[in-house]
């Protein structure tokens, strides 16, 4: 086991309160899309997809079951996990980039099927790592006083915005929801460092081009499916391993940890091999090292959501542990934070 390590000076002095996560929750619809369905779909197969994904299959929503809907089910899930009811929620934030509506956002859809009317509702768009950004976020309104009780959601159905006919893509995404509820703690617990960034040089190695007012859908460039994900795939895994291993390092510096302390790191589950490079030069044993991307694909925002609930509710992570999430999404953005569980 590694030697645990105490928080760092800067935290256990801090006059802010500590924010920890007090439950989860996570959400998967029930349509399983294999391998071997994609198969009959584009010219793929099987063995490509694995080996250069490490992805067996991913779940996909049923048409009318929206980004809110699996969000509500997370939640639900969430508070349920941590023993508190709807109406004590202050504050709800979805991260997600397939909102149900432009506007309103998806977290009022959310707010109302819980019936958390006390709750503020917005919505946070950073992609992959919007669950991280979310956090951080959640945990500044709290850590100052502003609210209690948050609720931070990752949740997409990115199902809608894969164009099926492009191997390229379509073999790598699925739909689901992640739920967290924040609370401030009389105790050292809770999210102890966070680092987050990001490069909007980079947007056009993975972004929906089109839908939004730049580029609207029109009958002259319907065909061409602008509003469908467009990815560099080499690029994004280029930057996506340097990103992380940046804010990774920022988030440990700024705990006062090294990965020695750290029992568990969740990474973004986009692809296998991205998160073996990460291991690697963290220098963390495979081990300890959450991994779920085979049964759920990259289920963007809810992907770390999803892979920290079932590390909860598994028992991979334990009360007392040092635990490292680490994220990257379009944009590009990337986040990093550190929880003593
Ligand atoms: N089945 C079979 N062949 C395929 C498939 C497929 N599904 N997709 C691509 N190929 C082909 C390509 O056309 C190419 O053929 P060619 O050599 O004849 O041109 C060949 O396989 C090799 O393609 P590469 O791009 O070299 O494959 P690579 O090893 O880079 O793997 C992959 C591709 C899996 C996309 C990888 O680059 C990757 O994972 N990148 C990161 C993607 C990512 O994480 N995206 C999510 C970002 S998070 C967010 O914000 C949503």
């Amino acid at each position: 086991m590694p030697e645990r390590r105490q928080p760092s000076r800067a935290h256990v002095e801090s006059p802010k309160r500590t924010v920890s996560i007090v439950g989860t929750g996570s959400y998967a619809p029930e349509r399983i899309l294999s391998n071997a369905d994609l198969e009959r779909m584009v010219e793929t197969s099987d063995e490509w997809i694995r080996s250069r994904t490490g992805i067996r299959e991913r779940r996909i929503a049923a048409e009318n079951e929206y980004t809110s809907d699996m969000a509500s089910k997370a939640a639900k899930a969430a508070l349920e996990n941590a023993g508190i009811t709807a109406d004590e929620l202050d504050l709800i934030i979805v991260a997600t980039v397939s909102p149900d509506m432009m506007f309103p956002a998806t977290a009022c859809f959310v707010q109302n099927q819980l019936g958390a009317r006390k709750a503020a509702c917005f919505d946070l768009s950073a992609a992959c790592s919007g669950f991280l950004y979310a956090l951080e976020v959640a945990r500044q309104f709290i850590a100052n006083g502003a609210y209690e009780t948050v609720l931070v959601i990752g949740a997409d159905k990115l199902s809608a915005l894969v164009d099926w006919q492009d191997r390229n893509t379509c073999v790598l995404f699925g739909d689901g929801a992640g739920a967290a509820i924040l609370r401030s703690r009389n105790d050292s617990h809770g999210i102890i460092a966070t680092h987050m960034g990001a490069d909007g040089s980079f947007e056009s190695i993975l972004s929906m081009p089109g839908g939004g007012i730049r580029c609207p859908i029109t009958p002259e460039n319907a065909h061409l499916r602008l509003n469908t994900i467009k990815m560099s795939g080499k690029e994004v895994f280029k930057q996506a391993v340097n990103a992380m291993l940046g804010a990774a390092h920022n988030a440990l510096k700024q705990a006062g940890l090294t990965t020695e302390d750290i029992a568990c790191v969740i990474p973004h589950q986009a692809n296998q091999r991205i998160i073996e490079a990460i291991a690697d030069r963290l220098r963390v044993p495979m081990e300890r090292v959450f991994v779920n991307l085979d049964r759920f694909g990259n289920t963007s925002a809810a992907a770390v959501a999803i892979a920290l609930d079932e590390a909860h509710r598994t028992g991979r992570i334990q009360r007392g542990d040092f635990v490292l999430l680490v994220v990257f999404g379009g944009g590009l953005t990337w986040a990093s934070s550190v929880i003593q569980w």
